[in-house]
């Protein structure tokens, strides 16, 4: 099956699917079966599944930023649109993941054989979007995957009361300067909005001394989970999946943090104990010497898969 694959490099496609033969194979699509990509992306594991279950599988592919995503068949299609896209075949919808029922059942997908997540950003958002996701661009502070939602990274930034800052710089961030690096906050916006990635870096190096760049790195991951509620979507996302899942059909998920990884081992752990689910990945999955030296975003990727069993 691995010769199979696309190959994709950095230097052909924007995104490099992560655990590319990990995902074909522990999601096993047949032919005739049916997929829902939960977080299609620019659709790379996608692709690999269509050629396994077509012709007369479906695929539809969820997510909730299209932009500068895979061409669509539409031309310049409405990527807001409620109406479904389609790339190659493939059915596209716009929408949030923890939602993945209801819009499933709006492509008549009530049952599946199975899901992929594939969780986070992908590379479009780093190098592309201008949403300043990264720490070494200096750019407005957004952060959102979807520009339709209305908190951004300014928002909880200028306005979040200090104790809710370190909160989540500690939870989502595991940050151990979060209270330090609060309270530098919003004593800053008194003076003046803090109102770009490079001020609020100015910020973190006014309170944190030496290396900053892993204090940088968790305070920005810790404003993207708020911003993007995610870890509260990807319970709901997990669930949903779970409930239009058929029988023997399979959940594969790749998380790139300590914190999502641990939602997904719990989730299927507990079906594990209640004996409706077979998990099938006993340590969660990680790349090979080969995807380390050639992807570095897989460097923090780990997958896990479940099978429904009844
Ligand atoms: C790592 S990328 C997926 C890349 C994809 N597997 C590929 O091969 O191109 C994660 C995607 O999930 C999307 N996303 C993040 N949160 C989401 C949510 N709550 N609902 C739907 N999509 C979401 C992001 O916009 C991003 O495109």
């Amino acid at each position: 099956m691995t010769n199979k694959l696309t190959k994709l490099t950095a230097n052909e496609a924007g995104h490099v699917p992560v655990l590319l033969k990990e995902v074909i194979q522990y999601l096993d699509p047949q032919s005739g079966e049916d997929f829902i990509d939960a977080t299609f992306g620019e659709g790379g594991h996608a692709k690999e599944v269509l050629k396994l279950i077509e012709p007369k599988g479906r695929l539809l592919g969820i997510d909730l930023d299209f932009e500068s995503g895979p061409k669509l068949d539409s031309g310049s299609a409405n990527l807001k649109a409620s109406e479904p896209l389609s790339w190659s075949g493939i059915e596209l919808r716009s929408g949030n993941f923890a939602d993945i029922a209801n819009i499933a059942s709006r492509s008549d997908l009530d049952e599946v054989d199975g899901v992929l997540f594939d969780f986070g950003f992908r590379s479009f958002h780093i190098d592309v979007s201008g949403r300043g996701f990264s720490y070494a661009k200096d750019e407005p502070l957004d952060m959102r995957y979807s520009t339709e939602t209305s908190l951004t990274a300014l928002e909880v930034l200028n306005s979040w009361p200090e104790n809710e800052l370190e909160r989540i710089f500690t939870e989502y961030g595991e940050e151990r300067d979060s209270r330090k690096i609060a309270k530098a906050i919003v004593e800053s916006r008194k003076d003046k909005k803090i109102l770009t990635t490079g001020e609020l870096l100015m910020v973190v190096d006014s309170v944190v001394r030496g290396y900053k760049v892993k204090t940088y790195s968790r305070i920005f991951q810790a404003l993207r989970i708020a911003v993007n509620n995610e870890l509260e979507n990807i319970k709901q996302s997990l669930e949903g999946a779970w409930s239009i899942l058929k029988p023997n059909g399979r959940i594969v998920a790749i998380s790139f943090h300590s914190l999502e990884d641990r939602i997904v081992k719990n989730f299927f752990n507990d079906k594990k104990q209640s004996g409706v689910g077979e998990v099938l990945t006993k340590k969660p999955i990680i790349a090979d010497e080969d995807e380390l030296k050639e992807n570095t975003r897989s460097r923090s990727a780990k997958l896990r898969a479940i099978k429904k069993i009844k």
